[in-house]
Formats: structure tokens, sequence, C-alpha cells
């Protein structure tokens, strides 16, 4: 019977033994293992885990699964998104590491985001006197539950910081080629945490 050992934290692990041919998503959820999961399609990234032991037994990442962990900086068969891992037959010993918990979800932060014409991608100009811009590149039109990389340079650094976040929503604005756009942080920083946790999630359309 497969075991699988969760290191979180990597001094308290947590061990579930499971049924053969078990979707890991499932053991999981049948365990109560330490893993956060959101969309369970493989498009968000929140249930990543580095495999230490046994990637081996687990089915091969496909393409999709391979260029949602790229966004992290991440590659299989290392790293692995939880709700897209089958387990093969006769699995023994499997040891993952989740990622740190992601961002509680009612924590987005509403960004007042403008497509550049000359960069091709989103810029929110000053949200916080402390921020300086945030820039979002490599797309052209937004979309929901869409990975994303933030990238903001906090005033008085020389260096620009990178964030993964997700789109949550997003409304037209006012602004000619403008957007309201809710952003879930899916890794931590102190000074966007705390950008975060200034404002308030409600909008018009829910999100
Ligand atoms: S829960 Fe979204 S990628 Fe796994």
């Amino acid at each position: 019977m497969p075991t699988i050992i969760f290191e979180n934290p990597p001094e308290n692990p947590q061990t579930a033994q499971i049924a053969e041919g078990t979707s890991l998503a499932s053991a999981c959820d049948v365990s109560g293992a330490p893993v956060p999961f959101h969309c369970r399609r493989g498009n968000c990234g929140t249930c990543r885990v580095a495999v230490l032991d046994g990637a081996e037994m687990l089915a091969v990442a496909d393409a999709h699964e391979r260029s949602v962990l790229a966004v992290f900086g991440l590659s299989a068969p290392a790293h692995r998104l939880a709700c897209q891992v089958q387990m093969l037959e006769g699995a023994g010993q499997i040891r993952l590491r989740p990622h740190a918990p992601r961002m509680p979800r009612a924590k987005l932060l509403r960004v007042p985001l403008v497509l550049d014409a000359r960069s091709g991608g989103f810029v929110a100009d000053l949200c916080d006197e402390r921020t300086g811009a945030i820039v979002i590149s490599g797309m052209s039109e937004l979309q929901e539950e869409a990975v994303v990389v933030v990238e903001f340079q906090a005033r008085g650094e020389d260096r620009s910081r990178e964030v993964i976040a997700r789109i949550v929503g997003y409304e037209a604005s006012a602004i000619p080629n403008g957007y309201d756009v809710a952003l879930e942080l899916l890794e931590h920083d102190a000074l966007l945490t705390e950008l975060f946790q200034a404002h308030a999630p409600a909008t018009s359309n829910g999100y």
C-alpha cells in the first residue's frame, strides 16, 4: 500500500497510507494532508509540491502541468501540481513538501491596470506611495484564473520584486484601456501582503 509523507513542517511530517491507484488529490483529501487546493484543474499552481522521494512512482507530467510549473520557476519531476498527479500501480513510499499555504482568498488586491501599448503588458500607476508601478507583462488581454507574475519596485529599493498572483476577476474602468483587477497573491511578499490587507475585496462583480 502506498505511503505518502508530507513534510510540512519538515520537523513534524504527516504520514498517510492510501489505496492503490488513488490520485494524489484524493489522497490529500482523505488524509487531511497539508496541501492547499484551489482550481483542481491544474491552472492556478496553488497545490504545487516538491517531490523529495518517489518521483518515479508518479505518472509523468503533461505539457499543461509543466507550463504552469514553469510560471513558478519549477519543473517536473522535482515539483508537481498535486491536483494533476496520478500514482502508478505498485507505488511505495513518496515524500512530498507542500509549498507554503497561499494567502487566504479573502485578501484580494484591487489594482487599476491599464493596457500599455508600448510594452504590450498591463501597468498600474502607484497603487501605494511605497510601491511604485506594478507591471504584469506577457499578456495582452486579461483572463480570470490566469497565473501571472506581478513585478514592482518598492521605493528606495534598487531591484524590482516578482510575486506570483492569480487574476480573480476584472471589470472595465472609466480609463481608456483601463481595468479594475482583483489579484490573489500565491506567494508571500511582506509589502504586497500589507497592501492586500488594506484593500477590501467587495466589488460590484462580487469578486
Ligand atoms: S489546485 Fe490549482 S493547480 Fe492544483
